[in-house]
């Protein structure tokens, strides 16, 4: 009788992408009531008089029905606008027949067929403080139009299936506006008299409002240009102020591998002659795709390595990928309404993971997506928060990505790749649904090896792990009681992917030679929370494995080329495997030391743990990043999400005593890493000189956990010693745990030193602010009072109280002073940005985790927010929401 193994996994259920949202979203949208547009815009000349205390707007609409002969009346979006005039066809419209009210502008009887529109409106956008449509930003005029800000800007059908073609003409004061940007093409610019001087810019392709952008104002660009596949010559060009300009160079290198890549790898060039990127300070979400026009907040554009972190480096990266590859997932595809977000976000989210993986090292991407899902996601989906797909919150975006890695590990990278050309080929142009996508993909033939049983299942990639640590062969399994072979050319192979459709159920591989261990989720194939009955001793020889293979198979994967995507997916895993082993280990250690902690027991730590961390660190074969991201503990929020009530004086207790314990026991070898790992090169940006970093830092904040004279006295010597901001900044942080004279000194000369940067100042806020030392509310309090914060600067908004949000025990304080000071900021932002403030008040929604006594104090402050007068909508949603 053949051996046999069988496993057998209960799951989740990835986010699904088709039910009904819970949200109480605008009438016209719910899903199930989607109507098509009753008219069509064909093409939309707008003009803007830009001026110091109004902006005129006038918006010239080709109309016509969206189904023949309709003569319904035509309603058209619209916000804090004063209406100057609308025609029909070129004659005033008399007021019986329109009406206005503050949320739309409706044509009673349109004319039958085409017909032209003219609206003209006055806005005011130097009062704009919500940075939604057109506002000011440092002077400069910029819009921001996603999801419904384009009806801040002129009366509209405010949808994204209306897809026009646009024109747009800028008028402006010469002096005080010298670039005028839209989207598409320049065709015309010029002087006008008084000073004045304007541009017209024709966008050739459809698009919907969302996409639409103006930016006007003293700006100087950095210009390159980048030659497509088919020889197009692009020019590309970042906007910034003139004193910045020097720190876009990593961004320039950014969106040219952005532009190559998608090219190599999707088969997608891109469709104009100029490509631009503004940069603005006062931008409430990263980015925005608008068409060949992006805006960026400054701090996913701007980099120097005096001034930025490996961390801001690899953001950037990103976020230019995400925002370029939009151009053809969003723009040329969009979605047919909002709930189709995802259709967009996830897909676009999944592209620059790749991409970034591509360009640095696979493994440890994963594991920082994986890391960030489990932070970000998994609380929300449990909370009152969790949604189907809730638009215009960032957090949709990665489960979305998720979904689409499920059909690429599903259909493997070429029948994957097949999907997507069809995805292209059949909806290039149309603003479609989520279901047309995965139709697209699902069409594809299976490639062989990798049959297709069901349209929706979740695929967990299964090797086993032989007593030598090396992969055994896999040949044939039984499933549903049939015998199925794993071959692939007849040849054995090393990982499979089960396809789970039930809650629980069965495989059993046949023709294994000895009890393996079951290595699974290798890749994180699904994500889903994995319970399995691998014992600490297993999940030790997981950790502890460092065979040849291993290692060979490690440094592979981090240099590669992206046509070998199939074989990466198959390099990768262990190292990953290997991660998550110390991961899960970490997690049921630290739950059982809080246990120990809430019955008042000693605490101790497991030397065996210990044990396993000092190999990894020893382990000089081992990619540096990946054993940084190995020897680090999960975080607060993920030990506190596994708890039937969330204590999170406990866990941060436990954590820090890990910390500690680990920095004491480990002392030597977290020295000598210190030490071997510094470096008087010059900055660069490559994966092996951030890995160096990446894992000295982490070191080093070991060692300052002691708080003993040496140790700080190393970390004040790399503080003084950095010559980049990722090993000053880290050397800071590391300081900064242990309250007292020191980290005051050390915090006080860092704003001294860097009080003229911006962007600098704001990591300064973010890192007080996230700090865990007692009583640090009143710190936040006064931060908020120092003349470099600014409330109507949501990057600052998002360091400072998003940042004390994120820190469990001094925002979960036991006496409440962490959430009154929320509530009463809330109320303050409500006032000048909703969306802001509704992002900020959503730290409130996971309240029914904690502790009866915290449980009062956070419904009593949302309840007051609730009856607050003049609630926003934003924020009355999402409030009420976690009241229900
Ligand atoms: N679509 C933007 C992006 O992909 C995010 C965004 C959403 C920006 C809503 C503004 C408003 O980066
Ligand atoms: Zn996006």
């Amino acid at each position: 009788a053949s051996k046999r193994t069988t496993c057998s996994v209960a799951t989740e259920p990835p986010p699904s992408t088709t039910e009904e949202p819970e949200m109480d979203l605008p009438k016209e949208i719910f899903l199930k009531e989607y109507k098509k547009p009753d008219y069509l815009f064909d093409s939309v000349n707008l003009e803007f008089q830009l001026g110091e205390d109004k902006t005129i707007v006038t918006s010239k609409i080709a109309v016509s029905p969206g189904t023949e002969g309709t003569s319904s009346p035509l309603t058209l979006h619209g916000r804090d606008l004063k209406l100057l005039s609308i025609k029909v066809n070129g004659k005033d419209l008399k007021s019986e027949d329109y009406t206005v009210d503050s949320r739309h502008l409706t044509v009673s009887r349109p004319p039958g067929g085409t017909f032209n529109l003219e609206i003209v409106t006055e806005i005011y956008p130097q009062l704009n403080t919500s940075l939604e449509g057109l506002y000011k930003s440092t002077g400069n005029f910029c819009t921001q139009c996603e999801a419904e800000g384009f009806r801040k800007i002129t009366y509209f059908q405010d949808r994204p299936d209306v897809m026009a073609t646009y024109t747009c003409r800028i008028e402006a004061d010469k002096t005080l506006y010298p670039v005028l940007l839209s989207n598409g093409n320049l065709i015309e610019q010029g002087d006008l008299e008084g000073g004045k001087h304007y541009a017209l810019w024709e966008d050739p392709f459809k698009k919907p409002s969302y996409l639409f952008a103006l930016v006007a104002g003293q700006l100087d660009c950095r210009e390159d240009s980048f030659t497509t596949c088919s020889g197009r010559k692009v020019t590309l060009r970042i906007w910034t102020p003139g004193q910045d300009l020097a720190k876009t160079a990593h961004a320039m290198y950014s969106l040219k591998a952005a532009m190559k890549w998608d090219e190599e790898v999707f088969g997608l060039e891109y469709d104009l002659d100029l490509f631009n990127i503004v940069v603005v300070p006062d931008f409430n979400m990263g980015a925005m795709e608008n068409k060949s026009l992006n805006i960026f907040q400054s701090r996913l554009v701007l980099a120097s390595p005096e001034t930025a972190t490996d961390g801001d480096y690899a953001a950037i990266l990103g976020v230019v990928g995400h925002e370029y590859f939009h151009n053809w997932t969003g723009n040329r595809v969009t979605c047919r309404d909002w709930f189709q977000l995802t259709l967009k976000e996830g897909l676009t989210v999944f592209r620059d993971q790749e991409f970034s993986s591509d360009l640095g090292c696979r493994t440890v991407k994963r594991i920082a997506d994986v890391s960030k899902l489990r932070t970000y996601q998994f609380p929300q989906d449990a909370g009152p928060m969790a949604h189907p797909i809730r638009p215009h919150s960032w957090t949709i975006f990665i489960p979305g990505a998720e979904v689409v890695r499920m059909y690429k590990t599903m259909f493997g990278a070429s029948g994957f790749r097949k999907g997507m050309d069809l995805y292209f080929q059949r909806h290039d142009g149309q603003a479609v649904t989520c279901e047309d996508f995965y139709a697209a993909i699902q069409e594809v033939p299976p490639t062989p090896g990798q049959p297709v049983k069901e349209p929706m299942f979740i695929p967990i990639a299964v090797g086993l792990v032989d007593s030598t640590g090396k992969d055994m062969p896999l040949t044939s399994i039984y499933s549903d009681g049939m015998l199925q072979s794993l071959t692939s050319d007849g040849q054995p192979v090393f990982t499979t992917v089960l396809q789970f459709n039930k809650k629980e159920e069965e495989f059993i591989f046949n023709n294994i030679p000895e009890k393996p261990v079951p290595s699974l989720l290798r890749g994180y194939s699904a994500p889903v929370r994995l319970d399995s009955d691998l014992t600490e001793s297993d999940l030790f020889f997981l950790l502890a494995n460092d065979s040849d293979e291993f290692n060979r198979l490690l440094s592979v994967s981090c240099f590669k080329s992206s046509s070998l995507l199939l074989e990466i997916f198959n390099l990768r895993i262990l190292a990953f495997l290997r991660w998550e082993a110390g991961q899960v280990l970490s997690r049921k250690l630290m739950l059982s030391l809080v246990a120990d902690f809430q019955q008042q027991k000693t605490l101790a730590l497991n030397p065996k743990f210990v044990d396993g961390l000092r190999s990894i660190l020893r382990n000089t074969s081992l990619d540096k990043e990946f054993i940084a991201k190995a020897i680090t503990l999960p975080g607060q929020g993920e030990i506190m999400d596994m708890m039937p009530v969330a204590d999170p004086d406990a866990v941060h207790a436990v954590r820090t005593f890990i910390k500690k314990e680990l920095a004491l026991q480990l002392k030597d070898d977290l020295l000598s890493t210190v030490t071997n790992n510094r470096s008087s090169e010059a900055y660069t940006f490559d994966h092996d000189s951030m890995a160096r970093r990446a894992l000295k830092n982490t070191c080093l904040a070991y060692l300052a956990s002691l708080n003993e004279p040496d140790t700080t006295e190393l970390a004040f010597i790399e503080y003084k010693s950095a010559t980049n901001m990722t090993e000053q900044f880290a050397a800071l942080a590391a300081l900064s745990q242990n309250p007292g004279q020191v980290r005051d000194d050390t915090l006080l000369d860092f704003y001294n030193k860097w009080q003229h940067d911006y962007l600098v100042v704001s990591k300064w806020f973010a890192l007080q602010a996230t700090s865990d030392i007692p009583g640090n509310v009143a710190n936040v309090q006064k931060l908020l009072g120092h003349p470099a914060f600014d409330m109507r600067n949501p990057n600052k908004v998002y360091s400072l109280i998003g940042g004390f949000c994120g820190s469990p025990v001094n925002f979960h304080a036991k006496d409440g002073s962490g959430y009154k000071f929320l509530g009463e900021v809330v109320l303050q932002l409500d006032k000048i940005n909703p969306q802001v403030a509704s992002r900020m008040v959503s730290a409130f929604s996971r309240w029914r985790r904690y502790d009866e006594s915290r449980q009062a104090l956070a419904k009593a402050q949302l309840e007051m927010i609730v009856s607050a007068n003049g609630l926003s909508e934003n924020v009355y949603e999402i409030a009420s929401k976690s009241l229900a």
